[in-house]
């Protein structure tokens, strides 16, 4: 059945043209099974070329017709020794994969350093297939610009997925650690194909439970299944453990008894998970505990764990997502404040990880200002993957142009060009440690992800964490490629509509600038107007601070000036109302309702637009898949016609919530040839 759940490895024929041609290439397998790893990559191998020639190549132990495919390491394989293909450069997880001559016969290498680079480099040959492209005259190298990619699972130990919509979680804590379900195998190999190396498997919002021995071997299990995949386990822990399954007292960083109980809680772990990765830590956020808490400071807290972790290689990732009820000003500002001042104060092996924006994952958000501004410290990236203020799993909305907008971005924080993926891959600051973290989508769904096309924004972030620099156009059209069809005018209209999905989110939800208008709690839907309630910066009033004469956050330097927090050209261009990016205005300016925006529209007007242009184009996606109809598989097809159906009706309710709500403040009449709220 298509039911999705062979995501993006679904192996299907190719195209009858090129059938011919790749078999020939693909004629005969020279690959050892010496080792899990290079099992896995044999494995798929003659899984995948089986699927998509119909036939699965010889294996052999040397090479005797032409269209051998040899995989392997100089010291897994002979012949790619001999071959002396200068790998040395790529490390441990880079690959490359040529064409080459082998006593006269034609054959491709795929030669890596290490067992974990040819697999990666099995996948990237596969992928060359399950995209049509030629086999012939092959010279690829690839390596990693990121070191850490990970996923960050919002898995509760009751099954239960924070922000998750595609079903309960996929970890079975139940039936672990004896019954291992061979999805676990599936999903290390789906995160394999992208290079993602890493995995949190617990909730940031997790109790110390999961840290008890009865859970540890839990986790250890999972750790069994994912290591030949190349994925280490890491978990979330809870700061205040100590005292929850510790019996102490305190949870102090700076306690003796802390600091004993952590080194001992890390050496338990590691007997378990030898290659076990380390901590993800909310901590002083959202009624989290934390160092704070004793008036210590992050870099306190950081620095104990990670001096738990160092004897074992483990790695501390720190969530700068920081804010508290009680925050007076905005909201916006808060990390920043708390972060900058700590820089240099980490241990070599902490990171910050830090969330695109400084809001909390809106449909659009300027960059964060932490990015550049932490030259002594690694940042982290944390994109979020399940789509949590963008329409849960029914809206389609490809997210791979946001990560690439934020990524792209230029900080000015040593000069032009000093972008948020040049902060990111380590470069602009010489970073020892690089990583990129994404908040799974995945759940116990069929289809993993909510959504076919869910699928797509785990596929794009795993491949923007192995190179920042990688369009989303061709992120999108690999994708489709490898999970609906190789045919140019399937492949095209696809893609079109992925491409400009995330902007029409944009505008029928938050246009201009404007954030946070969801329904408190659920983030579902619109609910600009709930006002009050305990906690004064989640109302949204708070956000877009609409009035009679005009609407906008000032973030400059008569409101918040949160502005100052950017390096001083973006700080310039973000608080000049005539140099800002319109895409930014009310997120940074409050201006009058007939304040004249670049289309000539006043304001209202162009609200107003934006909105229903939002609408049209979801609209027009219905229209476009409506013409797919048998071009696709019917059982997919269906799917995605049916939940384009309800964002359709949800754009609407949108657009025509917001307007009606707006319209209560500026008392202007819908612009001509606009229709009314239904
Ligand atoms: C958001 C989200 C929470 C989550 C938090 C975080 O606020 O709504 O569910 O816990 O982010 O990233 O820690």
């Amino acid at each position: 059945a298509e039911d999705g759940y062979d995501l993006w490895l679904r192996y299907r024929p190719v195209q009858a043209e090129r059938t011919g041609d790749y078999r020939a290439q693909a004629a005969q397998l020279v690959a050892a099974a010496a080792t899990p790893t290079q099992a896995a990559a044999r494995d798929e191998l003659l899984r995948g070329l089986a699927g998509l020639l119909g036939t699965a190549p010889r294996l052999s132990e040397t090479v005797t017709r032409d269209g051998a495919v040899i995989v392997g390491t100089p010291s897994s394989s002979p012949l790619i020794a001999k071959l002396r293909l200068h790998t040395l450069a790529l490390g441990r997880e880079g690959y490359l994969i040529r064409s080459v001559s082998v006593e006269g016969r034609q054959a491709t290498a795929i030669a890596a350093n290490d067992d974990i680079g040819a697999l990666y480099g099995a996948f990237h040959f596969l992928r060359l297939l399950q995209t049509g492209q030629p086999l012939q005259n092959l010279d690829i190298r690839e390596s990693p610009r990121v070191k850490l990619r990970v996923l960050n699972h919002w898995d509760d130990l009751d099954g239960h997925v924070e922000r998750g919509y595609a079903g309960a979680s996929i970890w079975d804590w139940h039936k672990l650690p004896d019954w291992l379900d061979p999805r676990y195998a599936d999903y290390a190999r789906a995160n394999a194909s992208l290079g993602i190396n890493g995995t949190v498997l617990n909730n940031v919002n997790s109790k110390a439970l999961s840290l008890t021995p009865m859970y540890l071997e839990k986790a250890a299990a999972l750790a069994e299944v994912f290591r030949p995949y190349g994925i280490r386990v890491f978990l979330s822990a809870r700061f205040s453990a100590p005292i929850e399954i510790g019996g102490l007292e305190t949870a102090d960083p700076l306690d003796p008894e802390v600091k004993r109980w952590w080194r001992a809680k890390a050496g338990e772990i590691y007997r378990l998970i030898p290659d076990f990765g380390g901590f993800l830590v909310k901590a002083n956020s959202e009624g989290q505990p934390g160092p704070q808490d004793y008036g210590r400071s992050h870099a306190d807290g950081a620095n104990m764990l990670a001096d738990a972790l160092a004897p074992h290689g483990g790695t501390v990732m720190w969530r700068a997502f920081v804010y508290s009820h009680e925050e007076p000003d905005d909201r916006a500002k808060q990390a920043y404040s708390e972060f900058v001042p700590l820089d240099g104060k980490f241990r070599d092996n902490v990171m910050v990880q830090v969330k695109n924006g400084a809001i909390d994952f809106q449909p659009r958000e300027p960059f964060h200002p932490l990015f550049g501004a932490m030259p002594k410290t690694p940042l982290m990236m944390e994109f979020q993957i399940t789509k949590e203020y963008l329409g849960f799993a029914t809206h389609l909305v490809y997210l791979a142009p946001m990560y690439q907008e934020t990524l792209e971005a230029d900080t000015h924080r040593r000069g032009p060009g000093s972008t948020v993926a040049r902060v990111i891959d380590g470069s602009l600051h010489g970073y020892a440690l690089t990583g990129m973290a994404g908040v799974a989508n995945i759940g116990a769904d069929r289809n993993w992800s909510g959504s076919h096309f869910d699928q797509a924004n785990w596929y794009a972030y795993g491949r923007q964490a192995w190179n920042p620099s990688l369009e989303a156009r061709d992120i999108a059209e690999e994708w489709v490629r490898m999970t609906f069809s190789n045919e140019a005018d399937v492949v095209a209209p696809v893609v079109g509509m992925m491409m400009g999905s995330r902007e029409a989110a944009v505008d029928y939800m938050t246009p201009l600038g404007l954030h946070h208008l969801m329904g408190r709690g659920h983030h579902y839907g619109p609910a600009p107007w709930i006002e009050g309630g305990p906690r004064a910066d989640w109302t949204s009033v708070y956000y877009h601070r609409a009035t009679g004469e005009g609407i906008g956050f000032d973030r400059t330097a008569s409101g918040s000036n949160a502005v100052a927090q950017y390096a001083p050209p973006v700080a310039r261009r973000f608080g000049d109302l005539e140099q800002v990016p319109e895409q930014f205005l009310l997120w940074f300016h409050h201006v009058p309702w007939d304040y004249r925006t670049r289309s000539g529209r006043p304001l209202w007007d162009e609200l107003v637009h934006r909105y229903t242009r939002g609408v049209d184009y979801v609209r027009q996606m219905r229209e476009t898949w409506r013409g797919l109809d048998g071009r696709i598989d019917a059982q997919r097809h269906a799917q995605v016609a049916a939940f384009l159906a309800i964002q359709e009706k949800e754009a609407q309710w949108w657009r025509d919530a917001s307007i009606a709500y707006f319209q209560t403040f500026s008392g202007r009449p819908l612009p001509a040839g606009e229709a009314p709220p239904a």
